[in-house]
């Protein structure tokens, strides 16, 4: 997978180097390029931003450089793609809630582009001109305000990198985490089986693997049903099995 990130921090994207992506990157299987935005502002100053039309507060950044760079990264990416438009993720407060229906998604597409806004968010024109040539999605890591987007593109492609093939060592470990299923991971334990007086919960050693998983799945409800309530709503009556119906 190609992913194309701009920014005017682009300092702040040097964690991609570290960790399973990093690794990713080194092995191969994500070819991550991290571009300036400033690079493509031609006045003495680099001006990427300018005042709101209509007043307000703060800045809003200018539509020329980012059309340079976009066009830049897309004609570069032409020749392999296939015909397929690349996603352009534009990270927002005013987006889509990301999660991890979305990861799963992103994780198919040959090749994505984040547009890190800054200040007040990015000339609305350049969303509108880019669905020409990309598939644009506003995304929001949630409900709250971060400076710029670069935060929220580190938790993607964190996210989506790891569900791409041979980036996570063990892809087990896929299966049975947080939101595979719609409903959080259970609680896990290691060695010593008994610590500060706590022992662990006996089931997990009896060896008796049916009743492990029914724990461990009726432990996964328990917990959804206290921290995210919302979740439970959520599920798809065809997901349960005859036990959830007893929990
Ligand atoms: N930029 C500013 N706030 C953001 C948020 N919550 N999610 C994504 N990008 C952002």
């Amino acid at each position: 997978m190609r992913i194309d990130v701009v920014s005017i921090f682009p300092e702040y994207l040097a964690a991609l180097d570290l960790s399973l992506i990093g690794k990713a990157r080194r092995d191969g299987l994500l070819d991550v390029n991290v571009h300036d935005l400033r690079d493509h502002a031609h006045d003495r100053h680099r001006t990427v931003d300018d005042t709101p039309y209509g007043g307000g507060a703060g800045m809003v950044m200018k539509a020329g450089p980012w059309s340079e760079v976009l066009t830049g990264i897309r004609e570069s990416a032409e020749p392999r793609s296939g015909g397929k438009r690349p996603v352009l993720i534009v990270p927002s407060p005013a987006g889509a809630v990301f999660n991890q229906r979305m990861a799963y998604d992103l994780a198919e597409e040959d090749h994505l582009v984040f547009a890190c806004g800054r200040y007040e968010g990015i000339d609305e024109r350049v969303v509108e001109w880019s669905r020409e040539h990309f598939d644009v999605r506003p995304v929001s890591l949630g409900d709250y305000v971060l400076n710029g987007g670069e935060v929220a593109v580190l938790a993607m492609v964190e996210a989506v990198g790891r569900l791409i093939p041979g980036v996570v060592g063990n892809p087990e470990s896929l299966v049975e985490e947080s939101h595979s299923d719609g409903l959080l991971e259970y609680p896990v334990y290691t060695k010593p089986s008994e610590w500060n007086e706590r022992p662990i919960p006996e089931v997990l050693l009896s060896g008796n693997h049916a009743k492990i998983a029914r724990w461990r799945r009726d432990e996964q409800f328990r917990r959804t049903a206290e921290r995210r309530p919302d979740l439970i709503f959520a599920l798809e009556p065809e997901s349960l099995d005859k036990g959830d119906r007893a929990v």
